[in-house]
């Protein structure tokens, strides 16, 4: 059977069973108002492309407009997903997760603990590439003086807010690919979970290792997708020459760009999966709380079911030029 004749057949199949389901919610008068409260039929469905995702391939500029533009919007909102996992947090990653984590925020915080802790000596020079909203940032303030952190970020949006979240830093808009600071200006370089949008992770990697002073340690997380092809239909990501399937694979780019003293580990099941079965259980509770209405729930759980399957490989990366 052909994968349009699966797609066809599974459609059919759960449009079928879930009709049935509401067409018998009639026989129990008012589920239906309630289940449906506030639902907003004429939003865009949850995993929809942003408006003006353009054809895949458009190049580095329309690159980091439909980065800006879903990033931009997703990380300042607090509706649906955002409002029920983020808390007080402004770290937005899925986060490193053990048995004593119960939130999204500490997940990030260890995540950035676990990262750091890579850095035998937490001294000279730190650049925090791809900061995001400057969480990071801040938390290197623990370690570092405000005086020696860099950070850059792609949107001028998220480089403002890290301003503020981390005062006395140098912020500055830049593409992690195209770095504007002389050879061997860093100690230290850190990026979390921001690789798979660079056009490209070699690039990326060897503008690193040029503006790493010799023996400086670049420390990262990075998620591997599980399809070069599916790739091409998100907006937000870069050309299938960026995909990597394996932690074997993300070594040897690691090797040819010159790094040494590497140390790649694959911790999906402390990362995406407790990440994914958090979230699971979250939007189910805001679900029985009427906090989330069906449709919310049914797309959000739809999203995580299609990340799922593309989620691969989720790396923690310490490597030494
Ligand atoms: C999943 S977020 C992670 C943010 C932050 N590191 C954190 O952990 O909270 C990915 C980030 O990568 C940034 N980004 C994407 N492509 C970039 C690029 N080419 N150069 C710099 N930043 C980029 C996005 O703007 C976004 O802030």
């Amino acid at each position: 059977m052909s994968d349009a004749e699966l797609k066809a057949k599974l459609k059919a199949r759960l449009l079928a069973g879930i009709g049935a389901q509401i067409d018998s919610i009639d026989n129990a008068p008012g589920d239906l108002a309630a289940l449906l409260q506030g639902v907003a039929f004429e939003a865009a469905p949850v995993g929809e492309a942003p408006e003006g995702a353009g054809a895949p391939g458009g190049g580095p500029d329309d690159l980091a407009r439909m980065v800006n533009a879903y990033y931009d919007e997703a990380f300042y909102s607090r509706d649906g997903i955002m409002g029920l996992l983020l808390g007080e947090t402004e770290f937005r990653n899925i986060g490193l997760w053990d048995e004593t984590t119960s939130n999204q925020k500490e997940a990030s915080e260890r995540l950035f603990d676990a990262l750091l802790a890579f850095l035998p000596e937490k001294s000279g020079r730190i650049l925090d590439v791809a900061c995001g909203m400057g969480a990071s940032t801040r938390r290197l303030l623990r370690h570092f003086p405000a005086e020696a952190i860099d950070a850059i970020n792609i949107s001028q949006k998220q480089v403002e807010t890290t301003r503020a979240n981390a005062p006395g830093i140098t912020a500055q808009v830049m593409n992690a690919v195209d770095l504007r600071f002389t050879d061997a200006s860093f100690d230290n370089i850190l990026c979390i979970e921001a690789a798979f949008h660079f056009e490209t992770r070699r690039r990326f990697l060897e503008e690193a290792l040029r503006v790493l002073k010799p023996g400086g340690r670049l420390v990262l997380s990075d998620v591997l997708f599980t399809s070069k092809e599916r790739l091409s239909q998100y907006p937000t990501l870069p050309s299938a020459e960026n995909h990597l399937a394996t932690v074997q694979d993300y070594r040897a780019l690691l090797e040819e760009t010159g790094f040494r003293e590497i140390d790649a580990q694959d911790a999906r099941d402390r990362i995406w999966r407790p990440h994914f079965l958090h979230v699971v259980n979250k939007v189910h509770e805001a679900f029985l709380e009427r906090r989330l209405n069906l449709v919310q729930l049914t797309e959000i759980l739809w999203a995580y079911y299609n990340l799922d399957v593309l989620t691969g490989p989720c790396l923690l990366v310490c490597a030494r030029k």
